[in-house]
Parts: structure tokens; sequence; C-alpha cells
């Protein structure tokens, strides 16, 4: 995982050089260079391997995606959003630059994200597919729909919501790009539909256990495990698995999950697999 991580940021760091114009260049870079977990690329490589595919092929939807989750950080972190200061350890994008710069460095990176996975050595078919995947994720269909429900559900008694609402904020605020990630990566390896839908099976499971991991995390550690503000859900009123389930049950509920997703995948040859399940276990053991 350390040595995908490693590449990854050495990609990164070529794709968004330090051109002009050079302070939105500059917020890309810091708010991406910044530090990172970089779940969404390493599952985008390891489902690659999974299906037997070449890392060099996945390495642009790798970064792709990480750029893509860095767009959502910044805009998550919005004062009209989450308003959070504080973001991988450092102050957040439209802290350091200015709101109008974190948004338009968003905007780039959402923008480099589908021109850099465009530059792949992927034949067009599975490239227009690739595409497709990734932009429903992060549309209305995905990450749009569920941030705009996370925000308007702030503030609601537990009591009133029902699980489904819930599980619908964080399967699309956070689960949809996991999967993207995942799907896209078995799809430029080479993977059969079947093994495809296993990978898709595979992520679902695992990009909603992030979340639910992601609001125990915010109840359980503090800002410096955390690298971003801790409390910050029951302060803003959010709709979390501990506020509705209890810190207990939603526990459980990660252990379900990461049964769950690790059942999807146990037909595959058990060395291509190893990827997936180490980072399945670290998803959902990490403390930050
Ligand atoms: C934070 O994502 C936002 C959520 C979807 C919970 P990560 O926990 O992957 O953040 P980084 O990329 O490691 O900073
Ligand atoms: C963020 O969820 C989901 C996206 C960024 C799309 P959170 O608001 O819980 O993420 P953190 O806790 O600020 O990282
Ligand atoms: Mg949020
Ligand atoms: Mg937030
Ligand atoms: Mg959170």
């Amino acid at each position: 995982m350390i040595s995908k991580a490693e590449t990854i940021n050495r990609a990164l760091d070529e794709a968004i050089p330090l051109i002009e114009p050079l302070n939105i260049h500059k917020a890309m870079r810091y708010a991406i260079l910044a530090g990172g977990k970089r779940v969404r690329p390493i599952l985008c490589l390891a489902a690659c391997e999974l299906v037997g595919g070449e890392e060099r092929l996945t390495i642009q939807a790798a970064c792709a995606v990480e750029m893509i989750h860095t767009m959502s950080l910044i805009k998550d972190d919005l004062p009209c959003m989450d308003n959070d200061d504080l973001r991988r350890g450092k102050p957040t994008t439209h802290k350091v630059f200015g709101e109008s710069v974190a948004i338009l460095s968003g905007g780039a990176l959402l923008a480099l994200a589908f021109e850099h996975l465009t530059e792949a050595d992927v034949p067009s078919k599975k490239m227009v597919r690739v595409v497709k995947e990734l932009a429903k994720s992060i549309g209305t269909k995905g990450l749009v729909a569920g941030q705009a429900k996370d925000l308007s559900s702030e503030g609601l008694d537990p009591n009133d919501v029902g699980l489904e609402d819930l599980e619908y904020i964080h399967v699309h605020k956070t689960g949809a790009l996991l999967e993207a990630s995942a799907v896209i990566g078995a799809v430029i390896g080479g993977g059969s539909e079947e093994e495809i839908e296993k990978v898709r099976g595979f992520a679902r499971c695992i990009g909603l256990l992030f979340q639910v991991v992601d609001d125990i995390l915010d109840e359980t550690k503090s800002s410096e495990e955390l690298g971003k503000t801790a409390g910050k859900d029951q302060v803003a009123g959010k709709l979390t698995y501990p506020k509705v389930m209890g810190l207990e049950k939603s526990k459980e509920f990660v252990k379900k999950l990461k049964r769950e997703g690790k059942e999807h995948i146990q037909g595959f040859d058990s060395d291509k697999v190893k990827p997936l399940i180490a980072l399945t276990n670290f998803i959902a053991n990490r403390n930050n």
C-alpha cells in the first residue's frame, strides 16, 4: 500500500505542474499534495491488479479519482458547506488562498481529472465507458446528491429519519466515488463483465463502510489524530451512524460490511486479492 501511495504521489506531482495561472496551480498542489491516505487511487490500482491488468494503464485513472476527491474536499470545507479550517493537518484551501481561488482550483482539479484520464493508453470504447462511470458517480446520481442531502438533513431529529435516508447520504456522498474508483480500475485492467460486477459489489460495501468509519472517527478521535476538526458532526447536527444507531451498533455494522465486502471477491486468485483485503482491513481499522 505504501509503495502504491508513493507511485500516486509522484504521478500527481508531475500531473499538476506549477504553471500559469500560478495561484490556481499553487492552490491545486497545496490541496492535493498535502497528504491524504490515497484510498481511492490505491483502490483503483488494486482493482486493476485483481483482474490481471497492468498498473501502467491505470495510473492516470488513479490520479483522476484523487483529483476529484480533493475537489470534493475543497468544496466540503467551504464556509457555505461544512465550514472547516483544518484538512490533512493543514489550514483548508480557502483559508490559505481565499474562497474564490479555492472554488476555481476545485473546478480546475475536476476538469484536469478528465483531461488526464483520457491520456491513458486505453482503447476509446473502454475509455468512454470509464469516463461515463466516473462522471455518473460524482453528479446528481452520486456525490452531489449525497452532499445535497447531507446539508439539507442538518439538524433533523434522528428519530424522524429512517436508516434508508442515512444510507442514501453515505452511499452517495462517499460510496459512489469509491465504487467508481474500483470499477474503472477493473474495466481498464481488462476484467470480464462478471469480474467487474464482483468488484462493484465489493466496492459498494467498502464505500459505505468508509463513511461509517469516518462518522465513528469524528466522535472518537482528536483533531491532531484526524488532521481535521474532530467532533464537528455533532456541532453541525449532521446525520451520522453513531447518532442514529449509536456507537456500538455502528461498529458492528462496520464489521458486517467488511465481511460482506470480502465475500464479493472470494473467488479471485488468493495472491491477486491480497492488496484489496489489506485495503479493506486498513479502511475498517484506520485511525484517521
Ligand atoms: C475524507 O476522505 C472525506 C470522506 C469522504 C469521509 P478521506 O478520509 O479519504 O481523506 P484523505 O484523502 O485521507 O485526506
Ligand atoms: C465528506 O463527508 C464527503 C465528501 C467530501 C464528498 P464529511 O463531511 O463527513 O467529510 P469530512 O469529515 O469533512 O472529511
Ligand atoms: Mg460534509
Ligand atoms: Mg466535512
Ligand atoms: Mg466526516
